[in-house]
């Protein structure tokens, strides 16, 4: 079959059919890019959780990229610093001394000032009854909710949300033009500048917020250094927005297109919560993740050599007839409590760490749409969706009520 193109701008409109011709054909494929497409629910299963055999070796990756000299780049130099990219034994010592902040009780907390955002984010509109929900729902909503966990002062939130998003091309695998990774370095630079001088304010006088318990966090003695906790800072701020965004809009462009199930939600509100999970399923915002072999190892039975890159396609993995029955189907019904858990938020030990917050955001959006903007409606003619296919998202879905 025709090597398969990861960056082929098609698959941001609609990868699911050409995740299932790879994976009816050919599971383990060899792709245009140079690196295995993994298209079956079992093997990127495998692929996230044995962490001996696979790893994000980041520097490989990204040299592999952006070539050889891109440890020269700003952006390289706090993105190798992150939890979500490191490998044990860093990796472990990492996830204990975030894990110590980001605490249940924390996303908890906030629940009912994600609901007051979400509100006023709405009610901003509520003369004019229309909105681009991209722009101006599903963007601001993570960015303030992540600014408020962190205990960013309000004042702040925009600028700060502005450099996290100039970030946003640094989690693709598509090449950065040279505008998009000036902007990226610059927005590094400014967003590093803006957590060290939080991070002394915090020190000197600690705060009921994860910034605070991040800079105070210690497991054993152990401390993260001061350039882990920048970095880290930073990568809650991209992480904690980005897919929640792309999400919503993937969930309402999902309910619009399948109107039944729709329904079924604004009816019966009291099934959000365990709708979340078959919304994300159905269309993922975090298509794919990356790996390096460690060892010679196989999958489906395909000779795998070490040092071999791999792309597990979490979207096509979601949708693997073989674990979801009628899995192209969106099915608010569908009972999770007897099937395995769909990879949305990853797997094994990099676990998505935003998850409970994520779902809680979900929550928040979807409840007040269902129960107090009910006559909502999407305007298909002119949306658009994100040029980036491992990102998945829109870039434009207007909506009017
Ligand atoms: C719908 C929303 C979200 C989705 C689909 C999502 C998806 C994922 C996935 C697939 C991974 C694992 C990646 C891999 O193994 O290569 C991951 C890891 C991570 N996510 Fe999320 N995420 C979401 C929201 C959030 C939020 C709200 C936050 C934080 C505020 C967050 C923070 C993180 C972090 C820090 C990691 C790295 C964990 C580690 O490596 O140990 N995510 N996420």
């Amino acid at each position: 079959m025709d090597a398969f193109n990861p960056l082929d701008p098609q698959l941001a409109i609609d990868p699911y059919s050409a995740y299932a011709n790879l994976r009816n054909e050919e599971p383990v494929h060899m792709s245009a890019l140079g690196a295995y497409v993994l298209t079956r629910y079992e093997d990127v299963a495998t692929l996230l959780s044995d962490t001996e055999t696979f790893q994000h070796q980041y520097v490989t990756q990204q040299k592999l990229r952006a070539g050889p000299d891109v440890e020269k780049q700003p952006y390289f130099d706090y993105f190798r610093r992150m939890i979500f990219v490191s490998d044990d034994p860093a990796h472990r010592r990492l996830r204990l001394l975030v894990s110590k902040a980001f605490t249940i009780k924390r996303v908890q907390a906030l629940r009912a000032p994600a609901e007051q955002i979400a509100r006023a984010l709405m009610e901003e509109k509520a003369k004019a009854r229309h909105m681009d929900f991209i722009h101006e729902f599903t963007l601001p909503f993570p960015l303030r909710v992540i600014g408020t966990i962190l205990g960013i002062p309000e004042e702040d939130h925009e600028t700060i949300g502005t450099h996290a998003t100039a970030l946003n091309p640094v989690l693709e695998f598509l090449p950065m033009a040279p505008d998009v990774l000036a902007r990226a370095n610059s927005a590094v630079e400014l967003l590093a500048e803006y957590f060290t001088d939080l991070a002394a304010k915090r020190r000197a006088e600690p705060t009921d917020d994860l910034f605070s318990a991040l800079v105070h966090a210690t497991e054993d003695g152990d401390t993260l250094s001061d350039e882990e906790l920048i970095a880290n800072a930073i990568l809650l701020y991209v992480a904690g927005h980005e897919t929640t965004a792309g999400g919503t809009g993937l969930a309402l462009h999902s309910l619009h297109k399948n109107p039944e199930q729709w329904r079924l939600l604004k009816e019966n509100p009291e099934r959000i919560p365990a709708a979340i999970e078959e919304v994300l399923r159905y269309d993922t915002p975090g298509q794919g993740t990356a790996r390096v072999a460690t060892k010679e190892t196989e999958f489906s039975g395909v000779h795998i050599p070490e040092g071999s890159i791999l792309l597990g396609y979490i979207g096509a993995a979601n949708r693997d007839p073989e674990v979801f029955p009628e899995p192209n189907r969106l099915n608010l019904e569908r009972d999770f409590k007897k099937l395995p858990r769909p990879l949305t938020f990853g797997g094994g030990a990099h676990m998505c760490i935003g998850r409970l917050l994520a779902m809680q955001e979900f929550e928040v959006a979807l409840s007040l749409l269902c129960t107090e903007y009910p006559q909502l409606e999407v305007d298909e003619a002119a949306l658009e969706f994100r040029p980036t296919p491992l990102m998945r998202g829109l870039e434009h879905l207007p909506v009017h009520w």
